[in-house]
C-alpha cells in the first residue's frame, strides 16, 4: 500500500509497513555523516553508557565504517538473541509497532537525517534506530523485556492504556538510566544516540532522577520536544524484567478512566529520589 510519511515523502510499503532498506542507494556522503555521528558519540559513551550497550556494540561490529546493511546486522544479532532489524520510512501504527517487537523484529528508519539536523530531530532515522536501540538488543535479558513488551501492547489494545505503555516505553527504552556499581550510565537509546542529553542526563543539576516505579512512572507525562525533566532509573535489567512480568489487569483496571497525569517534573513525597533537580532548564524555556 501506499503511505504519507511525516517527512512528506509518498512510499509504497508492505502490509507490515516496512520496505526494502534499499542499502545501495545510500551515498558517499550518507555513509561518512553516519561515521561523523558514531565517532561523535564514541568519544562521549565511555564511562556514560552501560557496559551492556557497550557489548552491543561491539559484538555486533558496529564500528564498521558506514550505514550498517540490515541484513548483514540482523544476521549478527539474530545468532545473539533471535531479534532481527527491518526497515520502515516512518513511524508505524501502534498495532504494527507491537506485532514487529512480539516477533522480535525490530523496526528501524530506512534514512538518515539531514545534515542541517545532525544534532536533533524528531522522526526516528536509521542513526536513532540502530545505534541507539540495536546494541542494547543484543542484551538477552532487554532483549526479552522488548518481545514482553511487544505482547504487552497487542493485549493491552482496547483496554485504552496504550498512553501509559507508551510512557513506560518512553521512560525505559527511550531515556532510562541505570544505577550501576561504577556510577549511573545511560541505557535509553534516545539518550545514546543524542550527544547534548547524553551530557545532560548524566551531569546536569537540572532534571531529577527518581527511581524506577511502574505505576508511578505509567501515570506521568513526558516531553517529545526537548530533554526530559525526569530520568528513571534501574538498579539492574533484572528489576526492569521482574517489574513487568506481572499481570497489568489489576494496574490498567487503576489506570483505565484516570485521565490526569503526573507533569513531568513531579515530585512525590513516596517517589525514591537518586537527585531532586532544578529544573532550571526546563523553566528557562528549554532550546526553544
Ligand atoms: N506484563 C505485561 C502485561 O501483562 C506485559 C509487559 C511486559 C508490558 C513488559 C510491558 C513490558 O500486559
Ligand atoms: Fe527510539
Amino acid at each position: 500500500m501506499l503511505i504519507k510519511t511525516r517527512l512528506g515523502r509518498t512510499v509504497e510499503v508492505a502490509e507490515d509497513y516496512t520496505v526494502d532498506q534499499e542499502w545501495e542507494h545510500f551515498t558517499a556522503e550518507e555513509h561518512d555523516r553516519w561515521d561523523r555521528l558514531y565517532a561523535r558519540q564514541c568519544k562521549m559513551l565511555p564511562g556514560r553508557a552501560c557496559d551492556e550497550f557497550m557489548d552491543g556494540l561491539t559484538k555486533l561490529s558496529l564500528s564498521d565504517s558506514g550505514i550498517p546493511n540490515f541484513i548483514e546486522l540482523s544476521d549478527r544479532l539474530e545468532k545473539l538473541t533471535g531479534w532481527r532489524v527491518v526497515a520502515v520510512p516512518d513511524l508505524v501504527p501502534d498495532d504494527v509497532f507491537f506485532d514487529h517487537l512480539a516477533n522480535r523484529r525490530f523496526p528501524a528508519g530506512n534514512f538518515i537525517r539531514p545534515e542541517e539536523q545532525l544534532d536533533y530531530l524528531q522522526e526516528p532515522d536509521v542513526f536513532h534506530d540502530v545505534f541507539g536501540h540495536v546494541p542494547m538488543l543484543a542484551h538477552p535479558v532487554f532483549a526479552d523485556y522488548m518481545e514482553a513488551y511487544g505482547q504487552g501492547g497487542q493485549r493491552a489494545g482496547g483496554r485504552g492504556v496504550l498512553k501509559n505503555l507508551a510512557r513506560l516505553y518512553w521512560y525505559t527504552v527511550e531515556f532510562g538510566l541505570i544505577k550501576t556499581r561504577d556510577g549511573m550510565r545511560i541505557y535509553g537509546a534516545g539518550i545514546v544516540s543524542s550527544k547534548s542529553e547524553s551530557i545532560f542526563s548524566l551531569d546536569s543539576d537540572c532534571p531529577h532522577r527518581i527511581h524506577f516505579d511502574l505505576e508511578r512512572l505509567m501515570r506521568t507525562d513526558y516531553r517529545i520536544d526537548d530533554f526530559q525533566q525526569t530520568y528513571w532509573v534501574i538498579d539492574s535489567f533484572d528489576e526492569l524484567l521482574k517489574a513487568t512480568y506481572q499481570d497489568f489487569g489489576p494496574l490498567y483496571d487503576r489506570l483505565e478512566g484516570d485521565v490526569t497525569a503526573y507533569t513531568p517534573d513531579t515530585v512525590l513525597d513516596n517517589d525514591t529520589v537518586h537527585s531532586h533537580g532544578t529544573q532550571l532548564y526546563a523553566n528557562a524555556g528549554g532550546r526553544l
